[in-house]
């Protein structure tokens, strides 16, 4: 396409109330400006420049791979762009900006903005959207014949201003060359003492300079998000927008208002998502996988017909055919290999849990390597930690763990070795041994019945 792309995201969004950097908030567990980026990406401009400044280092440290400038003072979007440009030296033709807090933007319309300049030779593009409710957006004015004469402010507009539902979508493509030449002619003569970035189409509209425009095929794509309703409507939209394409390729989801999905996670067919799930940052969810209700999986990638119920699963890796929850914990580092099961409330780290190994219940597995078809009892819990470091269990492949083992690492379990029910495990067992760690059982008769009538005479 050819296209350059400048983001703007200097400003503080005061309307947001926040400490954070307007942009920097997240939607579906990803910045606004990501957003805005990739769909920026995706059109194909390049390169792609995003102007910060308030919260810098906050909003830079989200765009390693795209280049930066500062603008130090925020004195409004037509500043923003003089600040810009050196970014841009020496490079003619088409030039997108685009508003980092809109993100919605889809690369489509960045892509029919382009081509609606270029086809027309005009000297701009304006993107505009209809509106039902058009407060705080900037009101397109067309003359009798329909031509954008000028972009007024909410609150520079008069009433009959105000009336039109028409708005500018902080979305344009310009002429580079003459966007640079006109930025620096802009005064700061309005309601809010800033360099409206909009006012340069007042500048080519009186040179009769050609300004066209392209209204968007849905408004809800060009929402701007200035406060956090704003930012709840417009994770509402994308909610929709990526719950309805993950339907139409094969994913059944029993309430879709209930569940929601990242833009970087893939699902493959015959997903069933359940009601309360929450599928999260680089995620994939392969084929015929149940996950839900009420279950929160990040950065992770679950296998084939895999089964997470009512679980969280962070940075772990749940493969094919294994079962997961209810109720279970897997931390960053963990690995269920395929037809593994981890139960009732088991909370797992940084382990490798085997190939048709079973964790069922109430169980914390830490910096464990677990073998193949090792049956780990309930309430069995490995002592990672001594206070200072952390140390590693591995227990081998056909081992059985009685019920509430306690494996004091580092300590080791060989293959087919048994450990008797509530002991605490500190030295290795050798395969096939059997490890008991507890006090003899003793037998008093009639203990009991001793007892109560001792307490009965008291
Ligand atoms: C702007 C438009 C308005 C349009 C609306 C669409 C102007 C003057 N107004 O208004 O016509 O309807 O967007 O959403 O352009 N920014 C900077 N530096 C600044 C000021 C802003 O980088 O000095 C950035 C902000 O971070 C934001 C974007 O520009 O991403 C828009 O700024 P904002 O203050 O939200 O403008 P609006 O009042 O929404
Ligand atoms: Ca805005």
């Amino acid at each position: 396409m050819g296209a350059s792309a400048l983001i703007l995201a200097a400003g503080e969004g005061t309307r947001m109330r926040s400490r954070l950097p307007k942009v920097a908030h997240e939607i579906l567990g990803v910045p606004m400006v990501r957003y805005v980026v990739e769909a920026a990406r995706e059109s194909g401009c390049d390169p792609i420049v995003v102007v910060t400044g308030h919260g810098a280092e906050t909003v830079e440290a989200l765009l390693d791979d795209v280049r930066t400038v500062r603008q130090e003072q925020q004195l409004g979007t037509g500043h923003a762009v003089q600040c810009a440009e050196p970014a841009f030296a020496g490079r003619d033709g088409s030039l997108v900006v685009l508003s980092g807090d809109s993100p919605l933007i889809t690369a489509d319309t960045i892509r029919s903005l382009v081509e609606a300049r270029e086809s027309s030779a005009a000297a701009a593009a304006v993107l505009t959207a209809l509106m039902d409710e058009p407060y705080g957006y900037g009101r397109i004015v067309r003359d009798e014949a329909g031509r954008l004469v000028r972009i007024v402010e909410e609150k520079d507009a008069t009433d009959d201003v105000r009336a039109i539902r028409e708005v500018n979508t902080g979305f344009y493509c310009f002429d580079a060359r003459v966007l640079f030449e006109h930025v620096h002619a802009l005064d700061n003569a309005n309601a809010q003492g800033e360099f409206y970035l909009t006012d340069v189409i007042d500048l080519l509209n009186a040179e009769g300079l050609p300004v066209a425009t392209v209204q968007a095929p849905d408004p809800r794509e060009t929402l701007g998000v200035n406060n956090r309703a704003q930012l709840a409507e417009a994770a509402k939209v994308l909610q929709r927008r990526i719950n309805l394409a993950h339907m139409l390729a094969g994913v059944t989801m029993t309430d879709p208002d209930l569940v929601w999905i990242g833009p970087n996670v893939s699902l493959g067919r015959d997903v069933t998502l359940e009601p309360m799930t929450f599928l999260l940052g680089e995620t994939s969810i392969q084929d015929g996988c149940v996950i839900g209700p009420g279950s929160r999986i990040v950065d992770s990638v679950v296998g084939p017909d895999a089964v997470v119920d009512s679980s969280i699963v962070v940075g772990s890796c749940v493969c094919e055919g294994a079962k997961v929850g209810p109720r279970a914990y897997l931390r960053p580092g963990t690995v269920v290999r395929p037809g593994a099961k981890v139960g009732t409330s088991v909370e797992v780290k940084n382990s490798i849990i085997g190939e048709g190994s079973k964790v069922p219940h109430l169980s914390y597995i830490g910096d464990a390597e677990i073998g193949a078809d090792v049956n780990v009892g309930a309430g069995t819990i490995t002592c990672n930690y001594d206070g200072r470091r952390k140390h590693r269990t591995v227990i081998e492949d056909g081992a059985f763990v009685g019920s509430d083992t306690m494996l004091v690492a580092p300590v080791r379990v060989g293959a087919g070795a048994v450990t008797g029910a509530g002991s605490a495990i500190t030295h290795d067992v050798p395969a096939g041994a059997l490890a008991v760690e507890r006090a003899e059982q003793r037998i008093v008769e009639g203990w009991a019945e001793r007892k109560r009538k001792q307490d009965d005479e008291e």
